[in-house]
């Protein structure tokens, strides 16, 4: 940005378009001011959440004093201009881009999946154009089948959309233009991973060249009944909408203009409890499974209500209320707000994005949190942001994107936070006692335990130097740990200090809006419940537990987001079972429906008592987001104190760390029929031969008292002594996997 435009952004302006008077701030483009006050201007390669592309040369206007036509998509709005969008020359020009696109375009779109939501079809039509006034000789160019998405050069365009999104948003950095005058393409350079995050560069293309495989041919886009929602694979909770017909959900959408899904959000849609009736007698089971209940134990696949109904119930029943992650959590958030004063970090992912700098600690943020992933990522290209990844695990996908790798020991998150805080608060005034526990922190010690280099967090501190817009993002690897309330304590002291924009990925589902609500325990006692968690009964929308249970896909429901809102979750196929608050009208509360808990979220964590027909669900026309509504912060007792920091116990030899592959999150993702992954310990050459295992062997571990029979195998692209252990496909048993993520491998070989 030069001197002047960022000494003027912001400023208001005043800019008439089509005789109409437009207020504005400067660093607008025309299309956008023209946009906010709802003028049409067409556009045919323009997409709101990427930089302009600039291809189609449709958005052209007039400016005032200016001579030719001006391309309103990507020219900024100077105070006083006076623009037109619409006169004969402008539009005779449009018509004859229209007239170019359809050159050898087969407008054949009875038998195309795009038919009846194309942007050609559209325009073609809305510059009426009745017949393709130019062809060229037809080429013969197949289509392609990349996996999730098909690529049909045919019918491209070459908007360069889907390139954006795949560089700009999701990283994969899959599809680039092979230019070649009239026979140019798109081309994916790594087909071999079949990424399905292209997903998402499918949802953007305006024609029907990139469609995902699966839906090709299945159904016309106007027989789809759209069923606004929000995914809860994982706790960002992303906008996206279901698309049905006859009971079955044919493809999941969302507002691609201003959103993004990842992989498992546009593919893990069929996870439903299938063909459930009401079965009397387990439901009775259930009332007095309940009654008699030391303990109800429940997973983060729970909605916002359905977590109230299940601490009313405590308060009733008097059991112990244990939910693993979000409790490890709520522990978390609670000893990170003495240090802040406020009940919710900071950070937002639209910060995020808009960063010049990102620190990642603590989480393998490209598996733990994609979405989290593709706004570190647009930083990266938007504003060429600085990432340092700090992890004891390398991460190939993330290569791209990060400019330092701090490798630190597994089990040192303590020791990584404090240097962290030590080194990005040494200029800034703190208070006299965090003052005195930085003087006083054994740097030395701190980095040969962590084996952290002096040198690599100088690097660190030099390399923010002049930068502006700092993002600390943590995750998973500290809320379990042994010493995740002191971490909490010293990431807090960054946005406390030294104003980062601080994101604390929730851990998993609903984890955020269950550590609000719930008082949880940390002790089992007694007979137990569980709730999509196994214990002596248990009720479950996989289908294999004692009660079903409808799965998220087929309730009403709230869910509280990673940008801490609180989003509505509707109905996308039909359940015939039972649901958790029959139960508790059993038991003496009094709800007709679930959704009845809505306006009954607790005000004193931050809800607000709206009823759940009256949240809203969309983006306005610029972006806006306009989904459920923002938790209100909540006032935190102060306490900044610091204790030292333990010394760590070393994991010597064999480690393994608990990550799921990309797109997968637990049970209900690995029921996708999409998204099939293998579910292998992986480790390194040098893993294997530490451990003396073959590749392909079978062994047995246990975690948290879960038994795991798997293959190992080797990966030659990874490095060092930590394996991967996924754990989507434990059924139930996932949600007990909750303690801290790395562990030492204590295995015995199959058949021993
Ligand atoms: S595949 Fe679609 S989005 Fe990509 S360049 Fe072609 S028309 Fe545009
Ligand atoms: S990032 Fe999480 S919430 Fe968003 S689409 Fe993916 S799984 Fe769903
Ligand atoms: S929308 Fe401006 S050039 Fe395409």
């Amino acid at each position: 940005m030069s001197i002047h435009n960022s000494i003027n952004k912001g400023k208001e302006i005043t800019v008439t378009i089509d005789g109409k008077v437009c207020q504005s701030t400067f660093g607008k483009t025309i299309l956008n001011i023209a946009r906010e006050n709802d003028i049409y201007i067409p556009t045919m390669c323009y997409l709101t959440k990427v930089q302009p592309i600039a291809s189609c040369r449709m958005c052209i206007v007039n400016v005032e004093g200016v001579d030719g036509m001006i391309l309103s998509c990507q020219e900024k709005a100077t105070d006083g201009a006076v623009v037109n969008t619409q006169n004969d020359e402008l539009n005779k020009e449009r018509q004859n881009i229209m007239k170019l696109y359809n050159v050898n375009h087969p407008l054949e779109c009875g038998v195309c999946d795009k038919s009846g939501e194309c942007d050609l079809q559209n325009k073609t039509m809305e510059f009426g154009l009745e017949e393709q006034a130019f062809t060229a000789r037809d080429q013969h160019r197949p289509v392609e089948n990349w996996g999730h998405v098909s690529y049909d050069p045919a019918l491209c365009i070459m908007c360069e959309k889907c390139v954006r999104v795949s560089t700009e948003i999701t990283g994969d950095e899959a599809l680039k233009v092979k230019f070649g005058g009239y026979g140019s393409t798109i081309v994916n350079t790594k087909q071999d991973k079949n990424y399905a995050s292209l997903g998402e560069a499918a949802a953007v293309c305006p024609v029907g060249a990139l469609v995902n495989t699966d839906f090709k041919y299945t159904s016309n886009a106007w027989e789809l009944t759209k069923i606004p929602s929000a995914c809860p694979h994982c706790g960002a909770g992303c906008q996206m909408t279901y698309e049905v017909k006859n009971e079955k959900i044919y493809r999941i959408s969302n507002d691609f203009e201003f959103s993004n899904l990842c992989g498992a959000g546009r593919y893990a849609f069929d996870y439903a409890n299938e063909n459930v009736s009401k079965d009397k007698e387990s439901f009775s089971k259930a009332v007095k499974a309940f009654e008699n209940a030391g303990s109800v134990i429940f997973s983060s696949q729970t909605s916002n209500e359905e977590a109230l109904i299940l601490q009313k119930l405590k308060e009733e029943k008097r059991f112990k209320l244990i939910s693993h992650e979000a409790r490890a959590y709520q522990r978390f958030m609670q000893s990170y707000s003495t240090i802040t004063g406020k009940n919710l970090y900071n950070g937002t992912l639209k910060e995020l994005s808009e960063s010049r700098a990102v620190i990642i600690l603590g989480s393998k943020v490209n598996d733990d949190s994609p979405v989290v992933k593709y706004h570190i990522n647009m930083a990266s290209k938007w504003h060429r942001a600085r990432v340092a990844y700090m992890h004891p695990l390398e991460d190939r996908e993330m290569q791209s994107i990060v400019t330092q790798f701090i490798k630190y020991e597994a089990g040192s998150e303590e020791g990584a936070a404090a240097l962290l805080a030590d080194t990005l608060l040494k200029d800034i005034e703190v208070p006299k006692a965090i003052r005195s526990f930085l003087d006083d922190l054994d740097i030395g010690n701190l980095s040969a335990e962590s084996n952290i280099g002096e040198e690599e967090l100088e690097a660190l501190s030099r390399s923010l130097i002049k930068k502006s817009g700092f993002s600390l993002v943590v995750g998973s690897d500290l809320y379990a740990h042994p010493r995740a309330e002191h971490i909490a304590k010293l990431v807090a002291l960054l946005e406390e200090y030294a104003g980062f924009n601080v994101i604390c990925v929730p851990p998993a589902g609903n984890a955020m809006g269950i550590s609000l609500i719930c008082d949880l325990d940390d002790e089992v006692e007694g007979k137990t419940v569980g709730y999509n968690t196994p214990a002596d009964f248990t009720l479950s929308a996989l289908g294999d537990g004692d009660l079903d249970m409808p799965s998220m896909n087929q309730q009403e429901g709230t869910l509280t987001t990673i940008d801490k809102r609180v989003v509505p979750m509707n109905v996308a196929l039909p359940y015939g079972g039972y649901v958790l608050n029959d139960i508790a009208n059993t038991l003496g509360l009094d709800a007709e429906y679930t959704i009845e808990y809505t306006k009954a979220l607790p005000v004193e964590k931050g809800f607000e008592a709206i009823e759940f027909d009256a949240l809203p669900d969309y983006f306005d026309s610029v972006g806006n987001e306009n989904r459920g509504y923002l938790l209100k912060v909540q006032k935190a007792s102060l306490k900044r104190t610091l204790e030292d920091v333990a010394e760590i116990e070393g994991f010597d030899g064999a480690v393994i760390y608990n990550c799921d592959p990309t797109d997968q999150f637990s049970a209900f993702t690995d029921k996708s029929k999409l998204l099939k992954d293998e579910a292998v310990l992986l480790g390194s050459q040098q893993f294997a031969t530490v451990t003396k295992l073959k590749d392909g062997e079978n062994i047995r571990y246990t975690l948290d008292g879960v038994v795991f029979d798997r293959v190992f195998k080797i990966d030659t692209s990874m490095k060092g002594t930590i394996a991967l252990n996924p754990t989507f496909d434990m059924g139930l048993s996932g949600a007990l996997l909750s303690s801290y993520r790395f562990s030492r491998l204590d295995f015995e070989r199959a058949g021993k």
